[in-house]
């Protein structure tokens, strides 16, 4: 795709990946992605950002339909990984008057993506860089979503360059927002809820960062730009970085796989156990569940019973499975334990609650387990079990 100008003298550089359909191993792109760059075009020249290396021969001759790149002054990297870094070793070869600005913290990321030493200006929250007729200020936002991440305001423009923050998995040969026809919400969404989700807390604080800014346009590092009734892109973000009211009772959810129903009379005897004590108490069976639809329900959740018998000496892969998409989850101060009916060796249960302590969880007591089928005395013993992890709140 060509560059085009999004306001007078800032050029949109980068370039479109439309078949991409798995970002970063986690994402779902069906709708594929942009690697978005900014030339600034002024006394001294910038560029913000660069693009994944694949595209760097687009990205270069989308800078030259506008500059030579031995004219280029500053190459700003604001966020480190690959898709905006991957291009910046061979930028700087052809463009050897170019000083890279980044955040402090992004310095040692910079060079251990180039491998070698480089003019590099480091700028902290609220510095400014000159170009001419416009002066760029830079607004630390780490954690969106490395520590390195910064975005870049320019008053004149009005421009807020915002890096990963309100970026969207999403490629059309419009790359304004207004222009667009297809729905791009669903994708803006989930990109928040992938990317950003154990980050709400820093989205908060960038959000009180930005608020006052004279603001016309946000221009992100993936997907349109965007100008169109701006405030509802930042009012959900508002609404998607609350932090989550505590419940009351307390909510309890149980997961479980159950090869011959075993560990499935387990989970019901938790369950049961716990609603008669007053909690909130919701049971499902890993197996028939799409546990991407579960996460927001998980994050909500103060405690976790996770179910699995033992098959070939481990816990089963749906519950592996589960447990591998915490990584995208808040879980701090979270409660979770482990239970499952095994024949003759039981590891799962103790797998699955180093896993859960490695996941910082708390563990308040080695998982439960029952051989084969429960009995009387095994449905007591798993319901004091039930209870002693919900004392521990
Ligand atoms: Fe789009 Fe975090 O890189």
């Amino acid at each position: 795709m060509k560059p085009f100008e999004i306001t007078e003298n800032i050029h949109w550089v980068g370039a479109l990946h439309p078949d991409l359909r798995t970002f970063d191993i986690l994402m779902h792109t069906k709708n594929g992605t942009t690697y978005n760059s900014y030339l600034i075009k002024d006394e001294k020249n910038a560029v913000i950002d660069t693009v994944k290396n694949k595209f760097k021969s687009t990205f270069f001759e989308n800078i030259q339909e506008h500059i030579d790149l031995k004219d280029l002054d500053y190459i700003i990297i604001q966020h480190n990984e690959p898709d905006h870094s991957g291009s910046l070793v061979e930028l700087l070869e052809h463009a050897p008057n170019a000083k890279v600005v980044c955040a402090q913290v992004a310095r040692k990321y910079v060079e251990n993506i180039t491998n070698r030493e480089l003019d590099i200006l480091t700028v902290k929250q609220g510095d400014t860089l000159d170009l001419g007729s416009r002066t760029l200020t830079f607004i630390m936002s780490p954690f969106l979503h490395w520590p390195d991440t910064m975005m870049t305001f320019s008053e004149k423009d009005e421009i807020l360059f915002s890096c990963d923050v309100f970026a969207n998995h999403f490629c059309d040969s419009h790359m304004v927002d207004e222009a667009i026809e297809r729905n791009y919400w669903p994708d803006f969404e989930y990109y928040f809820k992938i990317i950003f989700r154990p980050y709400r807390k820093h989205i908060r604080k960038m959000l009180q960062k930005i608020d006052g800014l004279k603001i016309s346009k946000i221009a992100p590092s993936h997907g349109p730009v965007l100008q169109d009734r701006l405030n509802r892109y930042i009012d959900a973000y508002q609404i998607w970085s609350q932090e989550l009211p505590p419940n009351d009772p307390k909510k309890i959810l149980i997961y479980y796989a159950t090869a011959h129903g075993n560990t499935a009379i387990l989970a019901k005897t938790i369950c049961d156990t716990l609603r008669n004590d007053g909690f909130q108490v919701s049971y499902f069976d890993i197996t028939e569940i799409n546990i991407n639809e579960h996460l927001d329900r998980i994050e909500a959740a103060d405690a976790l019973f996770i179910g699995s018998p033992t098959i070939n000496n481990d816990a089963v892969k749906p519950v592996w499975d589960l447990l591998s998409s915490f990584a995208t989850l808040e879980l701090k101060n979270k409660i979770a334990a482990s239970f499952g009916s095994m024949g003759w060796s039981g590891e799962a249960v103790s797998f699955i609650d180093q896993r859960l302590k490695d996941l910082n969880f708390k563990v308040p007591a080695q998982g439960f387990t029952c051989k084969l089928v429960p009995g009387q005395g095994e449905l007591e013993l798993c319901q004091e079990f039930a209870q002693k992890i919900a004392g521990a709140f």
